[in-house]
């Protein structure tokens, strides 16, 4: 077992502590506010919890058109700066490292949003994870996991304007951060952790993203709904 493996837990929670003052100014991801539209879903009045906020702003866009926001994540000046900035409760924000505890929250959430987290857990916390977020999750309730399914690598220049990446581009089996602690999921591996989570499956898409700063790089995002 190689050292990052078995030190795992520890080397996620030292990667994100390293950033915890850094400020970075994000934006809504499109793909997720579509998906949330296609499901009908109306914000209004609704709760809403971000499981790892980053910067908060796609449960800002969730607080904009209506809901109430609520979030997890272990990087607590994040939270205390977002609680100040945008004059939120800081009761509705959890810190906690999901690797070693998971909150204890009381509350029933009519949407949950997972996204770029999840590969963050150690392997035997997933399906832990996964439970939880079932427990807290309302009966009507949607659940959205997206993960990172592959990274593509540029196998030869493509020619202007060209796209096929089943022609260009070859799979990779690591992250392009090589520091990046995130640990690639394949399809088999969450389909076995879904059927054992007792979640039911609702949606199933994937969106594509390039690096601008490596462009030899094409991430494939997995976005699930799930559901009770
Ligand atoms: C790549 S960011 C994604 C942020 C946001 N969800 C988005 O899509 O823009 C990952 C987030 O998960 C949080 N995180 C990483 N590992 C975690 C852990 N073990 N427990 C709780 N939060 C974690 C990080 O602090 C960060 O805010």
């Amino acid at each position: 077992m190689s050292d990052i493996k078995k030190n795992y837990k520890k080397v996620v929670s030292k990667y994100w502590q390293k950033t915890d003052s850094k400020i970075n100014a994000s934006v809504p991801n499109e793909t997720l506010i579509r998906l949330i539209g296609n499901l009908k879903f109306s914000y209004k009045r609704k709760k809403v919890l971000d499981v790892g906020i980053g910067d908060g702003a796609n449960l800002i866009e969730f607080k904009k058109r209506g809901s109430s926001i609520f979030g997890i994540d272990i990087r607590k000046k994040k939270i205390l700066d977002f609680c100040k900035k945008n004059h939120l409760p800081r009761k509705n924000f959890y810190v906690s490292d999901l690797n070693y505890n998971f909150p204890k929250i009381k509350k029933n959430f009519d949407l949950i949003v997972c996204k770029d987290t999840f590969y963050y857990l150690d392997y035997n916390r997933h399906l832990p994870f996964l439970k939880f977020c079932k427990k807290i999750l309302n009966k009507k309730g949607h659940f959205i996991l997206q993960f990172i399914q592959a990274e593509l690598k540029e196998k030869k220049k493509k020619k202007l304007f060209d796209y096929s990446l089943s022609k260009n581009f070859k799979k990779e089996t690591k992250y392009h951060e090589r520091n990046n602690p995130i640990n690639i999921l394949t399809r088999g591996y969450i389909n076995n952790l879904i059927q054992s989570s007792k979640f039911k499956l609702k949606v199933n898409i994937f969106d594509v993203s390039t690096h601008l700063k490596d462009k030899k790089f094409v991430t494939i995002n997995r976005y699930l709904v799930l559901s009770n």
